[in-house]
């Protein structure tokens, strides 16, 4: 279980703060969901679960121990907005590997076949794969880290109709396993798959029940 307490993030060079005091408690095997236009703070509450910003006051804890940005850098997975923009290696083979090289070929399978590309030969190219191939590759980056938590910012940013379609099933099959937490200014094609719900704006959060979401059919923005 992760528990968000008092969360602030407050630059000493901006005015106002990033991110207002916040909670928030996700269960494992649960899919929570972020929605707030740009500029709200999403990112921000990412990074700072992933471990890579510190937060200004707040605390956050896994079950009874707190976690520092070290431990969270360690639990946490993130994938970022456009992953494939970020992909270094030659292959599918050294990106999964990148960093972890001691990974026997079993992990990298299970990872792969997780997201569906197990039978894709592993000396591909990152960049020869389509949109929907890359998102999948991007998340098993991070599932052969075997993530306490899996972030995802904007999963279904820049991709058609057919793909957002198959990532959202994906997504919606990865919380039997993972506990997930997804950001996005655009939660038409993830409510259906969400547990737990929030609404951000101005750093703002608010809980709101997805089924009511998802009856109303409301566009976020006029939510928050
Ligand atoms: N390190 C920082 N210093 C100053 N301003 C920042 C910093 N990080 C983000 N911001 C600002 O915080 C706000 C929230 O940004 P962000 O988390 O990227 O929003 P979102 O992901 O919802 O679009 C924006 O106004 C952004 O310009
Ligand atoms: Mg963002």
């Amino acid at each position: 279980m992760l528990y968000i307490r008092n969360l602030t993030y407050h630059p000493p060079a901006t005015p106002t703060p990033i991110l207002k005091p916040l909670n928030l408690e996700l269960a494992p095997q649960q899919l929570g969901l972020v929605i707030g236009p740009s500029g709200s703070g999403k990112t921000t509450l990412l990074e700072i679960l992933a471990g890579l910003a510190q937060p200004t006051s707040g605390s956050l804890f896994w079950r009874e121990q707190e976690l520092t940005p070290e431990h969270l850098q360690q639990l946490a997975g993130l994938v970022f907005q456009f992953p494939e923009r970020h992909f270094c290696g030659g292959t599918i083979l050294e990106e999964l590997r990148l960093g972890h090289p001691e990974l026997g070929s079993q992990r990298v399978y299970e990872a792969l076949e997780e997201v569906g590309l197990a039978d894709l030969s592993l000396q591909t190219g990152p960049h020869a794969l389509s949109g929907g191939q890359q998102r999948r590759l991007a998340l098993a980056v991070q599932l052969i880290r075997q993530p306490m938590l899996l972030m995802l910012d904007e999963p279904t940013a820049g991709l058609d109709w057919s793909m957002r379609r198959q990532l959202v099933n994906l997504l919606g099959k990865l919380k039997a396993d993972w506990t997930l937490l997804i950001v996005t200014h655009d939660a038409g094609d993830l409510l259906p798959i969400a547990d737990c719900c929030w609404t951000i704006n101005h750093g703002e959060l608010k809980a709101v029940n997805p089924a009511t979401l998802q009856a109303k059919a409301v566009e976020p923005q006029a939510l928050v």
